[in-house]
């Protein structure tokens, strides 16, 4: 703990009762005192419980270390969502669950045109009334969706004139006039990375855009988009069960002062604890997209739960729920890295915020990294014709 992070009022200050209180709510929550301290100032002053203490840099833009991923698509019922991994709940929850997010500090809000498609832009587009000032929002092009219709079509499409009617789109769904962070979600193989580049440079010049990202690109992609148009953030896979990036893609944004954004910290849910070796997630990837991840088959996932078990040991050790330890452990690896957990559960969003306030000494770090190392695991991060997508250098420009 450093004083700088500390408000005018350390917890020592505040009078007994209160402080049991503060202390019962620190625990509850799973976060450092501190944090809690300066949250509860940040609400005195400015009304939302924004902490002014921690933020995290993507580039030029300042975000709460922990952001949130909205990936929703049509539920089983009139009027209801769903997450990719079968939840479902009322539109109005999922909204309220972002108007949450926003109220508790969060500021990165993440969703996609392909997410739905069109439905999770309009989610985030109707939670964020009233709020748009809050946040950092970003959005992504470049899957093959009809325009017209939000029907998925067969692989990708990046070509400039399709990603300037795609922004269109997501700027009306998202009742805004700009969208603070927009990424190509997939290299596509037949588009020069320097004429995706250009068409968002376009879209930056008129104001639609303000800053570039890339998902899951190949390095050679990167420097050369970065050359057209500086970027943001690189949004990839990692987590304690997936840390492939830590070989190329960090070092690459380290070096080129780059934020990295992590989509599935938590593994899909497998490292919260909720998860057994006897989980099974159907045979439908349509209505649970685990079920089509090789390693949380059957086999792998009673390989894997020796990851499981050492995410548990640790949260216990540190007070901790095992998604907050897990979320913790990712921010602990680079002061660039920012999370984006989904959720269906306001009580899982209100853990997922509070992991910001978790540290650790750097010997736990060395420890907690160096037994992570240990386990090997079993089965590839995605389904192959979707982790064909991933790593993909962009073709050259004429
Ligand atoms: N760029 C890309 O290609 C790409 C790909 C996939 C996803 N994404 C983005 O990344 C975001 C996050 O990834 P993800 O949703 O796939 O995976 P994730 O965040 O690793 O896992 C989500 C799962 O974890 C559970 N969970 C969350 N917090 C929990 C907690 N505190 N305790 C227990 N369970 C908890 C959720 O269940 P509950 O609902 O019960 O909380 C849900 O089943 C997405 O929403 C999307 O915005 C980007």
């Amino acid at each position: 703990m450093t004083k700088s992070r500390r408000g005018n009022q350390s917890p020592s200050d505040i009078e007994s009762p209160q402080r049991r209180r503060f202390l019962a709510s620190a625990a509850a929550l799973g976060v450092a005192p501190w944090l809690l301290s300066s949250l509860g100032e940040a609400t005195a002053q400015t009304g939302s419980r924004q902490s002014g203490h921690q933020r995290r840099k993507l580039g030029a833009l300042e975000v709460f270390p922990v952001g949130l991923g909205c990936q929703w698509k049509p539920g089983p019922a009139d009027g209801t969502v769903q997450d990719y991994f079968a939840s479902s709940v009322d539109r109005a929850t999922a909204v309220a669950l972002i108007r949450r997010a926003v109220d508790q500090g969060v500021t990165l809000i993440d969703t996609a045109e392909v997410y739905g498609p069109f439905i999770s832009e309009e989610i985030v587009g109707e939670a964020l009334q009233g709020l748009r000032q809050r946040v950092v929002l970003e959005s992504k092009f470049g899957f093959n969706v009809d325009l017209g219709t939000g029907k998925l079509g067969e692989g990708l499409n990046s070509r400039p004139e399709h990603i300037k009617r795609s922004v269109e789109g997501s700027l009306g769904r998202l009742r805004t006039d700009r969208i603070d962070l927009l990424y190509q979600h997939r290299v596509d193989p037949q588009v020069p990375i320097e004429e995706v580049a250009g068409a968002v440079k376009d879209l930056v010049a008129e104001g639609k855009v303000l800053h570039f990202g890339l998902s899951e690109p190949g390095l050679e992609t990167i420097r050369r988009a970065h050359t057209v148009l500086p970027l943001a953030a690189i949004q990839n896979e990692y987590s304690m069960v997936w840390r492939g990036p830590e070989s190329d893609v960090l070092p690459l944004c380290e070096e080129l002062g780059i934020g990295f954004v992590s989509w599935a910290p938590l593994g899909y849910g497998f490292l919260t604890g909720t998860i057994t070796a006897e989980s099974r997630f159907g045979d439908n990837p349509e209505q649970d997209f685990r079920a089509g991840v090789p390693r949380m088959a059957p086999d792998a996932l009673t390989a894997n739960m020796a990851l499981v078990d050492l995410v548990r040991t640790w949260a216990q050790r540190k007070q901790v729920k095992p998604a907050q330890l897990a979320l913790a452990w990712l921010l602990a690896q680079k002061p660039f890295i920012v999370p984006i957990p989904g959720t269906t559960n306001p009580a899982h969003l209100d853990e997922n915020i509070a992991a910001a306030g978790i540290t650790f000494t750097e010997e736990e770090l060395r420890s907690l990294n160096a037994a992570v190392a240990a386990v090997k695991i079993e089965g590839a991060r995605l389904p192959p014709p979707v982790l064909a997508m991933s790593g993909v250098e962009a073709p050259p420009g004429t």
